[in-house]
């Protein structure tokens, strides 16, 4: 990533852009939509990568389903930021962030099965996530026509092996 960009914790005043930004890719249909309300409301949850003039390039949040378990959820960078390496350290911020809460089994539902897979995402059975079906899945509209697909990493063992 860029020297001039830095990820951080999002903070109460952001939720509006990091709305606009995520309502960006709800337009393509591409992530559920988010309102401001909606976004402040979990905004300790919320990590954003922003340049040296303060522009918000892109976003992510961690999405508790038990003590044990999260989402890394709502992950978006701006177009004219893609492939720069902003999602991976996003997504990286996030998995911080479920570390620094005692998660270490995270997992994504996406339509960018390319991306997970390039950050070390594996691809499992959407079962294994019972709290996300129920939570989520049962009441959408789209739930016998999903397409997305489940991606989850276990931290521990990444930690693991980091350190061997
Ligand atoms: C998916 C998304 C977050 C990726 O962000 P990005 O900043 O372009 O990704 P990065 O530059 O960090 O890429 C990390 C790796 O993923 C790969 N990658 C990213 N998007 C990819 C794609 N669409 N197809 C194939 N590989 C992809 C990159 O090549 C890179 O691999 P490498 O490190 O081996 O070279 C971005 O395209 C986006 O905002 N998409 C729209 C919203 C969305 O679909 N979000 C996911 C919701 S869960």
């Amino acid at each position: 990533m860029a020297p001039d960009l830095f990820v951080r914790r999002a903070r109460p005043q952001d939720a509006a852009a990091i709305s606009r930004l995520n309502n960006h890719y709800a337009n393509e249909g591409q992530m559920l939509r988010r309102t401001p309300e909606m976004i402040g409301l979990a905004i300790d949850d919320y990590v954003v990568v922003q340049n040296s003039a303060g522009e918000l390039l892109g976003c992510g949040a961690l999405k508790e389903y038990s003590p044990s378990v999260a989402e890394v959820a709502a992950i978006a960078v701006s177009k004219d930021a893609h492939g720069k390496g902003l999602g991976r350290a996003i997504v990286s911020a996030v998995e911080e962030l479920a570390r620094k809460r005692g998660i270490y089994d995270v997992f994504a539902l996406t339509l960018q099965p390319e991306f997970f897979s390039a950050i070390g995402y594996l691809r499992v059975d959407r079962a294994r996530y019972p709290e996300k079906i129920r939570r989520d899945c049962l009441g959408c509209a789209r739930r016998f026509a999903c397409n997305e697909i489940c991606f989850a990493k276990n931290l521990v063992l990444e930690d693991v092996v980091r350190a061997a």
